[in-house]
């Protein structure tokens, strides 16, 4: 692995011994992400991408393979050592926030840093309000996270995966529940986390979405089944890579 790669799966599998019979969900994925890239991962309902985040994050044990993320193998480490990494070098963006009803927005953004960086209180609070103020909350601050938009409420959990300076940034459908005008708005904020040099991995439906990452790979159960660079995303070319990526993406079955 070369310091211009942040992260490679091989060989990665993922069965549920849960069921019966079990399920094969990831099937021998190969997976290589260059340092700073944008990176978007598609594929019909069920075809695994989520699980796919999961394993390669640390998130969720492979069942078979190995993931290396900036040097260190993911896959030795013990629980602790992996959530430690987690805290430190990644963040995770859901189609959900996942924030505390009974906590401000300001407060649901600090409090994982809090938790993982204890003893830095000025300096977290210090990336928290230059953030929030960078993405357009800071005079949302102390409101109820009902008392926001589900765009606003994405922005501050961009916010939140970003207090900790991670490395890398991992989204499993961020835009999956907003309208269109919102969605635009939380793609500009990842487009953001992209350009300032942070890896970016995003799971998506939407193929405007899809169009602004560096490149697209395709997942049909469990397994990659094509890649497509698209290099760097500009407004200008937004609707041209749209149509592209639409028409690579109809031949595999979406
Ligand atoms: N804990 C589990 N136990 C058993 N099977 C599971 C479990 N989690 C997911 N699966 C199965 O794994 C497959 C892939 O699920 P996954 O959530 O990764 O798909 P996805 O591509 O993210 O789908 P969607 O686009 O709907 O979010 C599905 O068939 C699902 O039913
Ligand atoms: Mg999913």
């Amino acid at each position: 692995m070369t310091t211009d790669t942040m992260l490679q799966a091989t060989d990665l599998t993922k069965e549920y011994l849960s069921t019966d019979p079990p399920t094969q969900v990831i099937n021998g994925v190969d997976l290589q992400v260059r340092t700073g890239e944008f990176l978007a991962v598609m594929g019909a309902s069920g075809s695994g991408k989520s699980t796919l985040l999961y394993t390669i994050s640390g998130m969720d044990r492979p069942t078979g393979g190995r993931v290396h993320l900036g040097g260190q193998d993911l896959t030795a480490l013990g629980e602790a050592d992996a959530s430690r990494l987690r805290l430190t070098m990644m963040g995770f963006v859901f189609q959900q926030a996942y924030f505390l009803r009974n906590l401000s927005i300001r407060d649901n953004i600090l409090l994982p840093a809090l938790k993982a960086t204890p003893g830095q209180k000025k300096q977290v609070l210090a990336r928290v309000d230059a953030l929030m103020e960078r993405f357009g909350l800071a005079r949302l601050a102390a409101r109820a996270i009902t008392e926001v938009s589900g765009g606003q409420l994405q922005r501050a959990s961009i916010c939140r995966a970003l207090v900790c300076e991670p490395e890398i940034v991992f989204a499993d459908e961020p835009t999956g529940s907003l309208n269109s005008q919102m969605t635009g708005e939380v793609m500009d904020a990842l487009t953001e986390v992209h350009t300032d040099g942070r890896t970016l991995v995003m799971v998506t439906h939407d193929p405007a979405c899809a169009a602004r990452a560096d490149r697209v790979v395709y997942l049909r159960d469990g397994q990659l089944v094509d890649s497509r660079e698209l290099g760097t995303w500009t407004e200008a070319d937004a609707d041209r890579r749209t149509g592209e990526l639409l028409d690579w993406l109809r031949p595999l079955g979406f």
